[in-house]
């Protein structure tokens, strides 16, 4: 029996030598100290041995064992670290590679051109305020006297949430909103913009879509007249185009001024001789506007013979294809950054 230990011990050692790798080297060691290892064996014909042999094999055995498992632990760490070395070095990162370029966005023209509409008129003293863009009907049309029935109401035919409610198809509902708040809260006189998103039942085509920005204005005081509605707009316009612009005023009628305009600005792309873009016009059609009907003031609690204001209402996209020369509303909306790039 001592011969066989002697044998396995060399046998068993050179096998963990041999061993390549982690997992060959798990494999000797079930081989010699497994539940059927070939140690395992020995030990179990210890019963046959002597009293006296048996303390003396017994120890031999535990030496045996003691040592495989010590060299065992010793390779396995070896190679442990070995495998980690190799991976470390398959595994490197070529940090000298070039970067993935993040693209820079650019502004929107409908957000460059709004916040200059904004300085312009917070440079004039006038407030911003927002509204919903889910609004009440009544704030829409009713208050605005644009009652159930009347033809404007069918022409700005829209998306309803229910009987009372709408998607915005203006933002002349913020004017409503805004006297409201300026009675309750003993606030006049009062000067606002109000832009923002409004949706109507349109095709979509160069000059169409069914979502497209407002921005509502409307100014109560005493003593306001037509002449400060009419200077107030030559000033806007004219520090957003420049002072070569024309503006023309064309009576119009919206139930809720009296009495009401449109604004006309001479082409931008004909100075006024007639194109292709003006449809021959030589006027570019930009806003409706008019003087605060005496009803509509009343409607909010205001006392006509005390207030008068203008309100008007404008096209953002309008505004923002006439600013930079774009002849084609879509493009404002495709994302395209080839064209949003060059503003
Ligand atoms: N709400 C009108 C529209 O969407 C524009 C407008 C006209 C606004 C006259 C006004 C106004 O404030 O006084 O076409």
């Amino acid at each position: 029996m001592k011969e066989q230990l002697i044998e396995l011990k060399s046998r068993a050692l050179a096998a963990i030598e041999a061993a390549q790798d982690v997992k060959s080297l798990e494999d000797v060691k079930v081989v010699y100290l497994g539940k059927k290892g070939e140690l395992t064996s020995v030990l179990k014909q210890m019963g046959k041995l002597t009293a006296e042999e048996r303390p003396v094999m017994g120890a031999l055995a535990n030496e045996v064992r003691e040592r495989f498992e010590s060299e065992y632990n010793t390779k396995v760490s070896a190679l442990k670290n070995a495998e980690i070395l190799t991976r470390m070095a398959n595994e490197k990162i070529d940090i000298t590679l070039p970067g993935k370029r993040r693209r820079m966005g650019s502004r929107h023209p409908l957000n460059i051109v709004l916040d200059e509409l904004k300085e312009i008129f917070t440079s004039m003293g006038y407030t911003m305020v927002y509204g919903p863009e889910v609004e009440k009907t009544r704030y829409v049309f009713d208050m605005l006297e644009t009652h159930e029935g009347h033809p404007a109401r069918d022409e700005q035919d829209t998306f309803y949430i229910d009987d009372e409610t709408i998607l915005r198809t203006q933002t002349s509902s913020v004017q409503i909103r805004t006297m409201l708040d300026a009675v309750k809260n003993n606030a006049l006189p009062l000067a606002i913009i109000s832009p923002g998103r409004v949706y109507r039942c349109d095709e979509v085509d160069a000059t169409h879509s069914p979502i497209f920005h407002q921005c509502e204005g409307l100014v109560i005081n005493k003593n306001i007249t037509f002449a400060d509605l009419k200077g107030t707009l030559e000033v806007f316009f004219k520090r957003l185009y420049g002072d070569s612009i024309q503006l023309r005023f064309r009576p119009h009628h919206f139930p809720y001024t009296e009495p009401s305009a449109e604004v006309d600005l001479s082409c931008f792309k004909c100075g006024g001789g007639g194109c292709p873009f003006c449809k021959g016009e030589g006027w570019i059609e930009m806003l409706g506007c008019g003087m605060v009907h005496p009803q509509v003031l009343r409607n909010c609690g205001i006392d006509p013979d005390e207030y008068t204001g203008f309100a008007f209402g404008m096209g953002i996209e309008r505004i923002t294809l006439m600013r930079y020369e774009i002849d084609d509303m879509r493009l404002l909306y495709e994302n395209d950054m080839r064209f949003l790039k060059q503003f």
